[in-house]
Order: structure tokens, then C-alpha cells, then sequence
């Protein structure tokens, strides 16, 4: 149960939708940069959720065509567009889940740190109006570099007074995705069998998948650990450097962003046995944000699988210990960030 099965729960859905219109959609969804890349096709994927009753689409760019194209599909959800700063309010009201995924995406030779000026700013201020108007949401952070942008999120709404530490995700579920992928694929393995935990960061050598815990339990040789490793961590810069100048993953993070809306939606929802990876706040180990495998529940996070990081083997020990400094760093530019700001 711990498996992910966003996609033939997606498939389902597709199947019942075209005979009548779920009766228990009762969520409304926001997606701020709705018009970009992930936007559109997240908006898509959510569309396609029988626990959405409301999807809002807010974007600075001009978001009504999207809305309108995605208002045709005879799912139950109702779309709404929402463009610029004097519309960002309404896009937030009675809102339950909240994703951002606006701003710039890298191109070749860039990393994800080098969006931060751009990046840390645009995150600061869709959530200081997520503090004005629906401070009780779950938020789903996006935006790169997500090692930052939570502590500046986490930083916002503390100021604002209403930072609850449960609802605030980073969202890391890409990495858990393409571990899934390329395991099963290196391993020959059925795909819809295998679970890896991501934990860390989401940048890099942050991103530390942790071979060892995979189910099901499967032994790798020295030299598969650090291909898959290494492959896992450069993912999103293949893809980069295929789109060659265009952006970085889009569909492949819009779907790994629905898994995560979905899953979030269902613990909402009151489903008890609902586990994905997230970089959230933490105390796992010393740093006060880690991406590790948590329970959600209908108040935001409700457990850690601290498990995960027991018994670790020596590679994923020594890994750990090494990607520490680096985040601990990014850490604290979000916090010198919003701190500057005051
Ligand atoms: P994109 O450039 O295609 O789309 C971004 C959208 O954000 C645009 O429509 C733009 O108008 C909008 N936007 C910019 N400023 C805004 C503001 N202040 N308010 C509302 N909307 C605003 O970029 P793409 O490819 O969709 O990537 C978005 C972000 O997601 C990037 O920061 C990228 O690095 C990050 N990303 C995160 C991943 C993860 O695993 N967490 C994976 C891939 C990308």
C-alpha cells in the first residue's frame, strides 16, 4: 500500500467519467503559475481527479485560454482562471491544496541555485497571499531551488503567524518517480512493483536515493548502486540538456506534482495509509528541513518513517553525511532571505 498508483487510479477515473460525474469531488485545488511548462499539464492530471470539485488556475501570464480548453473535459471539477496580481486573492479562497510551480526553470549549465534570485522572490509573494487567504491549505512547493524555497515559504508564513509546519511540503516526488523507473528498468523489474525512498534535497547530491530500502527488497552490485545513484541525482539535467535551451522536466514533474495532489487529496479525504517522500520540516537529523518518507494525514504530516534512515549502508551513510553541509547551506540562504526582507 505503500506503492504509489497514480496511474491506474488515473486510468480508472478516465474509464468512470465517461458514464457519470463522481459524486464525492469536494476539494479545490490552485495551481499559481497554472500557464508554465508543469502548469498545464498539472492542471490537466488534477482535472482528471474525482476528488477535485474546484480547480483554480492563477498565473501572471494569461491563463483563460488554458481554463477554457480544460473546462471541455467531462470531469466533475469546475476550472477557473485567474490572471495577475489583482486576481491572486480569489484564486485562494477556500482553497484545501495549494501548488507552486511558478517561476523560471533552469537551462544547460545552470543549476537549481542559480534560479534563486528570481525564483526566491516569486515564492515569497504567492505565499505571503497563501497566508492571507488560506493560511489552513496544505502548500505544495514546486519551485526551484525547492532546498530554499521551503525555508523562505516556511519563513513567510511564520511572519505572518499562521506557519503550520504539517501543511508545508516541498515537493520531491520527481526523484522518488524517476528512482522507481530506472531500477526497475536496470533490475528488470514489473514498475508498478518497486518503491524507492528519496531522501535529503531535491538538488544534486541532496538527492539521495536509498537503494537499500527498495521493495521489493533486491540486492545490487557496488558498481549499480553508484550508476543508479549518480543517474537518480543528474535526472532533471538530462532532461535539460535534451530540451537543449527550452526548460527543464515539465510532464514528467506534472505528473510526479498530480501523484502528489492526489495523495494529498486522499489523506484529506481520510484515507489512513497514505506515505509519500517530502522535503519538510524535520528532525530526522540535525537539519531543520529533510525529505524523507512521511504519513499524511488530514492535519498535514503525521508521521515520520524514521526507520528509513536506520541500518543504512555504508555508501548511503557516507552520502548522507556529505550532502549535509550543502543543504544545511541552502538552508540558511532561504532564511537570510526572508529575513532580509523585514
Ligand atoms: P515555465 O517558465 O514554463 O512556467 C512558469 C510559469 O510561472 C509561467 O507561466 C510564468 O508566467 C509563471 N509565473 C512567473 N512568475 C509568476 C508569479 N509571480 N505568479 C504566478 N505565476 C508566475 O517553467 P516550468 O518549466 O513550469 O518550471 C516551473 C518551476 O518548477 C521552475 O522553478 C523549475 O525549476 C521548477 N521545477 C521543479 C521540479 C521539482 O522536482 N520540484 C522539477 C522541474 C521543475
Amino acid at each position: 500500500a505503500l506503492r504509489a498508483s497514480f496511474a491506474t487510479k488515473a486510468q480508472k477515473v478516465n474509464q468512470n467519467h465517461q458514464h457519470h460525474f463522481q459524486p464525492q469531488a469536494s476539494f479545490k485545488v490552485a495551481v499559481l503559475g497554472a500557464a508554465g511548462g508543469i502548469g498545464q499539464p498539472l492542471a490537466l492530471l488534477t482535472k482528471m481527479s474525482p476528488l477535485v470539485s474546484d480547480l483554480h488556475l492563477y498565473d501572471i501570464a494569461n491563463v483563460k485560454g488554458v481554463a477554457a480548453d480544460l473546462s471541455h473535459c467531462n470531469t466533475p471539477s469546475q476550472v477557473h482562471a485567474f490572471t495577475g496580481a489583482s486576481e491572486l486573492a480569489n484564486s485562494l479562497k477556500d482553497v484545501n491544496v495549494v501548488v507552486i510551480p511558478a517561476g523560471v526553470p533552469r537551462k544547460p549549465g545552470m543549476t537549481r541555485d542559480d534560479l534563486f534570485n528570481i525564483n526566491a522572490g516569486i515564492v515569497r509573494d504567492l505565499v505571503a497571499a497563501v497566508a492571507d487567504n488560506c493560511p489552513d491549505a496544505f502548500i505544495h512547493i514546486v519551485s526551484n531551488p525547492v532546498n530554499s524555497t521551503v525555508p523562505i515559504a516556511a519563513e513567510v508564513l511564520k511572519q505572518k503567524g499562521v506557519y503550520n509546519p504539517k501543511k508545508l511540503f516541498g515537493v520531491t516526488t520527481l526523484d522518488v518517480v524517476r528512482a522507481n523507473t530506472f531500477v526497475a528498468q536496470r533490475k528488470n523489474l514489473k514498475l508498478i512493483d518497486v518503491d524507492v525512498p528519496v531522501v535529503g534535497g531535491h538538488a544534486g547530491i541532496t538527492i539521495l536515493p536509498l537503494l537499500s530500502k527498495t521493495k521489493p527488497s533486491i540486492s545490487f552490485t557496488d558498481e549499480e548502486i553508484e550508476e543508479l545513484t549518480v543517474r537518480i541525482q543528474n535526472a532533471g539535467t538530462e532532461v535539460v540538456e535534451a530540451k537543449a535551451g527550452a526548460g527543464s522536466a515539465t510532464l514528467s514533474m506534472a505528473y510526479a506534482a498530480a501523484r502528489f495532489v492526489e495523495s494529498s487529496l486522499r489523506a484529506l479525504d481520510g484515507d489512513g495509509d497514505v506515505y509519500e517522500c517530502s522535503y519538510v520540516e524535520s528532525n530526522l537529523t540535525e537539519l531543520p528541513f529533510f525529505a524523507s518518507r512521511v504519513k499524511i494525514g488530514r492535519e498535514g504530516v503525521e508521521a515520520f518513517v524514521s526507520s528509513d534512515l536506520q541500518g543504512l549502508t555504508e555508501y548511503e551513510q557516507k552520502a548522507l553525511e556529505a550532502l549535509k553541509p550543502e543543504l544545511k547551506a541552502s538552508i540558511e540562504k532561504g532564511f537570510a532571505f526572508a529575513q532580509k526582507q523585514t
